[in-house]
């Protein structure tokens, strides 16, 4: 090691989506999605008021009418060390969390300000995500076929030993069809796209791609995520309404770009944390027993692309004397 290690904003922002996912995970089956997002919300905002860092929440729970916390455009983080940009999503997979499915996380993401590209009034994105094998081969131009073929290739595997991650969706049938057409198989989830990527990209999760058309601000998020580990995500703005096209049409935005990690969020000083709400094939859901929760987190670092895999046992009592947030409840 040559040079003098920094400090990992990375570990701190674990303790974020920590307390995100232990409040939020209380939800679980309730079918109450709006209660256990502002669950993981209030303890997520709380916890990020901690973190040493001049945020500004970038991709987060909306517009400031209709979000009271973690809008687009607050000011999060003590104030105290870097200028950031902030993409949060306190649940990734509200309905998931509803009805006590695999898969939801607490999510966020954290680069230098003016680094996160911003998708405006874009709500929808062709995705494609590897991991770090595949990440020079795919091309969102090229037929799903070529695709599979390619990564196939370069992961050493047969096209019928691929599995592919597709959020289940009318609009997907067809490219459900060709994934099937050229051989490969399908794990058809109800939401989630973030875990979708992120299981494509990382080892000995029985995912070898995503493809789907799913959240621009996921794949905001998710950027950060890939890109620190090298693996490759794809993307085109893919309006599903007349109003969402005109409005994106208005902005600016260039509905045939295809962007990279590197566009969605550019340079390298990026951290990325996630931890399991409901137990999935990435992550661990929160477990309570008693006096104590257990959760099971993830923490990637941009600059090094080291990944962290934290599993913590938090002591009810101790946690309500530092928060006013009853994680008990
Ligand atoms: P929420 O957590 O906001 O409910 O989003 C879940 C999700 O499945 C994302 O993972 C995905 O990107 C998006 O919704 C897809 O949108 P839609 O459900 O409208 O197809």
């Amino acid at each position: 090691m040559t040079e003098r290690p920094e400090r990992n904003l990375g570990m701190e922002l674990v303790r974020v989506t920590e307390a995100a996912a232990m409040n939020a995970a209380r939800w679980m089956g309730r079918r109450q999605k709006e209660l256990g997002d502002q669950a993981a919300v209030d303890a997520m905002r709380l916890m990020l008021d901690t973190v040493d860092m001049d945020g500004i929440v970038v991709i987060g729970e909306g517009e400031k009418d209709e979000a009271p916390m973690l809008y687009n455009g607050e000011k999060v983080g003590n104030g105290d060390g870097p200028e950031v940009d902030v993409a949060v999503d306190p649940v990734e997979g509200t309905t998931l969390l509803a009805k006590g499915q695999p898969n939801a996380i607490a999510v966020i993401g954290v680069a230098p300000r003016g680094s996160m590209w911003n998708p405006g009034p874009g709500f929808y994105m062709e995705k494609i995500a590897v991991g770090p094998e595949a990440a020079g081969v795919i091309d969102l131009d090229a037929p799903v076929a070529v695709n599979l073929q390619k990564i196939a290739k370069v992961k050493g595997k047969d096209i019928s030993d691929l599995t592919v991650f597709v959020l289940e969706r009318p609009r997907h049938d067809k490219l459900i069809a060709e994934i099937a057409a050229a051989g490969a198989r399908v794990a058809l989830y109800g939401d989630g796209d973030v875990a979708g990527a992120l299981m494509a990209a990382m080892p000995d999760t029985n995912i070898d791609v995503m493809m789907n058309v799913g959240g621009t601000p996921e794949g905001v998020i998710t950027a950060c995520a890939i890109k620190s580990v090298g693996g490759q995500l794809l993307g085109r703005l893919s309006p599903q309404s007349q109003a969402e096209k005109e409005a994106l049409e208005a902005g600016g935005l260039d509905l045939n770009r295809i962007l990279s990690v590197d566009d969605l969020v550019s340079g390298d000083d990026i951290h990325f944390a996630a931890t399991g709400i409901t137990t999935g094939r990435l992550l661990r859901g929160v477990r309570y027993a008693g006096g104590s929760a257990r959760t099971y987190s993830m923490s990637i670092r941009g600059r090094s692309g080291t990944i962290r895999y934290i599993e913590a046992v938090h002591q009810w009592d101790k946690l309500m004397k530092i928060s006013d947030i009853d994680y008990n409840k």
